[in-house]
């Protein structure tokens, strides 16, 4: 039997929220609760919508969903907009009565993220996709108390690399599933790698002949076409998740430079194994020996056509140029290199995000470098650009959880869960102000990841514990508190089908070991 908090002192929220106020009693679903959104906004009804579909098959009620902008009915689960603006894009308030729940905030994303919290109040069972409500049901109950919440970083991001391995859109959906009960917002796609290149591309029709075709340890690999990347978009906008796409270049290219040798400096070349690799396909690991031609016209049409389609393409305000890992160009070549490509990305509409690397080049105010090696002030951050942090030792969820882990590399770290939680951005890099900080992104590089079992079992626990870092208030974190919330969240996880490393760090609840026998 599942149950869910009985006060509001006991809950398990992850991201921890800014303040939380038990109250006394609870709120019950009942065969006459509605949600209430209000009158002429589709996007509050899109949450309506969504949190209903979540709540009627576990529960097995009605759970209509209903305009209105007067007074809500007694027993409503009310979504609402007119928030105070202190809430932010992305805050909410969430009152719990017992006779009813009211979630407001300044602006619709406010209004979903609320909802994840409510998702987190109820019984784990209510992630099921089967009917619980025909058996010894779970009472289903949100005990009683006010929740005021907000982010501390604008950009809480997550990674995921379908070049060295393709996934289906059906994959990248779960895993925007789980971006967004985390209150994740940035999904980073990492669209083109050595191994493959992954994105339609009209004027360039080999990229996904040639470039799609493989992937690490010679698989058929695969692409997007537009109308899926549309799809992946829309999935993703719909949850309040932020699309990047990222072309990583000059570096990490092969699977382009395969597609169209002209945008490789070395040919003809001379015959050695660096130059047999570069005029095919590569479905090895290594990195930093394939590069565009820097000095090459051809390159900057070619780089032209990708960023105008894709930025079309692209709702979202940033295109991902890559960057890291160059070593085979030197410095001046790669800072041309950078700083061309910057001019045809804000050409384009679109704000220029980078590895940390390209704080070599001179960047455009506005330009953002991701941080990932350093442990000090990266050149970018002197030019007054803004830092994604995403060090390799804490966020990267590629690599393993202990020597023993299956998967995964070793590189940069072993992170288990602890050490993915127990960090602060403020003061992981010295000279580094929290202003100048954007947020903080995790990173799936997919050398070894295969599949969306496997992409989980690697994220899960350890992006949760990241959005914590993302969005929860630094005096309001603790391990220990984590380490006792997230010991709830097993369950979920095992209910939603969604694959996840169980740290022995964690004492995980016992219904995460067992889930109950599910009726058909
Ligand atoms: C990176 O890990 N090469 C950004």
């Amino acid at each position: 039997m599942f149950v869910g908090p009985t006060s509001l002192a006991a809950h398990r929220i992850v991201p921890v929220p800014l303040s939380v106020t038990p109250g006394s009693g609870a709120f019950a679903l009942t065969s006459s609760t509605s949600i209430v959104v209000p009158s002429g906004n589709a996007e509050v009804a899109r949450t309506g919508d969504m949190l209903a579909m979540l709540l009627r098959v576990p529960t097995g009620l009605p759970i209509p969903v209903t305009a209105a902008s007067g007074a809500a009915p007694s027993g409503a689960i009310v979504l609402r907009l007119g928030g105070p603006s202190s809430l932010g894009d992305e805050g909410y308030e969430l009152s719990i009565t017992a006779d009813s729940v009211r979630i407001v905030a300044a602006a619709p994303a406010g209004v979903f993220h609320g909802m994840q919290t409510l998702r987190q109040l109820l019984p784990a069972a209510i992630e099921s996709q089967l009917n619980f409500g025909r058996r010894a049901a779970p009472v289903w109950t949100v005990p009683a108390g006010q929740i005021t919440d907000r982010p501390r970083f604008a950009w809480r991001g997550a990674m995921l690399d379908v070049a060295r391995h393709f996934f289906t859109v059906d994959e990248v959906k779960q895993y925007i599933d789980v971006l967004a009960m985390y209150k994740i917002n940035i999904f980073h796609l990492h669209l083109g790698d050595d191994q493959g290149w992954r994105i339609q591309i009209d004027s360039r029709p080999k990229l996904t002949e040639v470039g799609g075709s493989t992937e690490v340890g010679g698989g058929r690999g695969g692409f997007y076409t537009k109308a899926e990347y549309a799809e992946i978009v829309r999935y993703a906008a719909d949850r309040y998740v932020t699309v990047v796409p990222e072309i990583d270049m000059p570096g990490h290219t092969n699977a382009a430079i395969a597609s169209y040798p002209e945008l490789s400096c070395s040919r003809p070349m001379p015959a050695s194994t660096a130059v047999a690799r570069v005029q095919g396909t590569y479905t090895g690991t290594e990195v930093g020996w394939s590069t565009f031609c820097p000095d090459s016209e051809n390159v900057y049409a070619f780089v032209e056509d990708v960023v105008r389609e894709i930025a079309a393409m692209t709702p979202g305000p940033y295109f991902h140029m890559g960057g890291d890992e160059v070593h085979v160009l030197k410095d001046p070549q790669y800072i041309k290199f950078v700083e061309r490509v910057q001019d045809i990305v804000y050409k384009h509409g679109k704000t220029m995000v980078g590895w940390e690397e390209i704080g070599k080049a001179r960047l455009r105010t506005t330009s953002i470098a991701q941080q990932w090696k350093s442990d000090s002030v990266p050149p970018a951050v002197m030019q007054g650009a803004k830092l994604v942090l995403s060090p390799a030792p804490k966020t990267y969820l590629d690599m393993k959880y202990t020597p023993n882990t299956e998967l995964g590399l070793t590189w940069a770290a072993i992170i288990e869960l602890r050490a993915a939680y127990d960090w602060e951005p403020r003061t992981y890099l010295k000279g580094v102000s929290e202003q100048q900080i954007l947020g903080v992104e995790g990173a799936l590089w997919t050398e070894t990841v295969q599949n969306i079992g496997s992409a989980l079992y690697m994220t899960l626990p350890r992006l949760p514990a990241l959005a914590e870092v993302a969005w929860s208030a630094a005096s309001d974190r603790s391990w220990d508190g984590f380490r006792q919330r997230i010991a709830g969240h097993a369950a979920r996880w095992r209910l939603l089908g969604a694959n996840f490393y169980p740290s022995p760090q964690v004492d995980w609840d016992a219904a995460a070991a067992n889930p109950p026998a599910m009726v058909p």
